[in-house]
C-alpha cells in the first residue's frame, strides 16, 4: 500500500507546519489527525453531547459529517477552520481524545486517507496505533518554553487576544493528560527518530524528514 509518513509529538511542536510542507514537497496527502478530534468536540459542545458520555461520542464520531477542501474545514456544512483552533476547543478534544472508544471510532476514517502517491500525517499516535507499519516514523518536538512561545504566536498573528503564561501552563496541562492517558498515550516509539525543533528553522526540520524518507 502507499508510503505513510508520521509526525507525532506534543501540542504546538510544530508537528502540523512541517507535515504539510513535507506533504507538500512530496506531492503527498496530508492528514492533520488533530483536527479530526477537534472536529469531534466542537460536534459534540455544539449538539450538547457530554464530554464524558463516551457511548455517544462514538457513536457521532462515526458517523462525524466533515469535509476538507481547498485547505478549509468543514461541519455539517459550516465553515470551521479558525473555531476549530481555538485553545477551549483543544481542551475538548483532549478530553475527549481520552476515551478508547471515541479512539477507535476515529481510527478506520484516519487510514482512509493513505492513497497513492502517499500520506504524511501528524498527531500523537499516527506511528503506534493508526499506521503502525508506516515507512518513516518521526518523533517531533520542542521544549515547553518554545512552543509556550509559538502557541502564543500563532494566536496574536490570527489577531487573537493571548496570555503566553496561560498559554503555557494549557500546554503543559494538556502533554501532562496526552502523556499519562492508558491509551494510546504521547511518547517516542522505539523505531521512530527524534526531531526537535527548538533550535531548527521550519524548513530546516522539512529538509531533515524528507532528507530521511529518501534514505
Ligand atoms: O495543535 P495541537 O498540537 O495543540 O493539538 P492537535 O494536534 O490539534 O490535537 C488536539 C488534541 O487532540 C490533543 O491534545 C490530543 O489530546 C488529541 N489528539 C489525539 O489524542 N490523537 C491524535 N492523533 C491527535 C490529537
Amino acid at each position: 500500500s502507499a508510503p505513510v509518513i508520521t509526525l507525532d509529538g506534543p501540542s504546538a511542536s510544530g508537528k502540523g507546519t512541517v507535515a504539510a510542507m513535507v506533504a507538500l514537497r512530496l506531492g503527498f496527502h496530508y492528514l492533520d489527525s488533530g483536527s479530526l478530534y477537534r472536529l469531534a468536540a466542537l460536534y459534540a459542545v455544539r449538539h450538547q453531547i457530554p464530554l464524558d458520555n463516551e457511548a455517544k461520542l462514538a457513536m457521532a464520531a462515526v458517523r462525524l459529517p466533515i469535509a476538507f477542501r481547498d485547505g478549509r474545514v468543514w461541519l455539517e456544512d459550516i465553515d470551521v477552520t479558525d473555531e476549530i483552533r481555538s485553545e477551549d476547543i483543544g481542551l475538548c478534544a483532549s478530553r475527549i481524545g481520552a476515551l478508547p472508544a471515541l479512539r477507535s471510532a476515529l481510527l478506520q476514517r484516519q487510514r482512509d486517507f493513505r492513497h497513492p502517491p502517499g500520506l504524511v500525517t501528524d498527531g500523537r499516535d499516527m506511528g503506534s496505533v493508526v499506521f503502525p507499519d508506516a515507512t518513516l516514523k518521526v518523533f517531533l518536538t520542542a521544549s515547553a518554553d518554545e512552543r509556550g512561545r509559538r502557541r502564543y504566536k500563532q494566536l496574536i498573528g490570527k489577531g487573537a487576544s493571548a496570555n503566553l503564561q496561560q498559554i503555557q501552563q494549557d500546554i503543559a496541562d494538556r502533554d501532562e493528560r496526552d502523556a499519562a492517558r492508558p491509551v494510546a498515550p504521547l511518547r517516542q516509539e522505539p523505531d521512530a527518530r527524534l526531531l526537535d525543533t527548538t533550535r531548527l528553522t521550519i524548513d530546516a526540520a522539512v529538509d531533515q524528514v524528507i532528507e530521511w524518507y529518501r534514505a
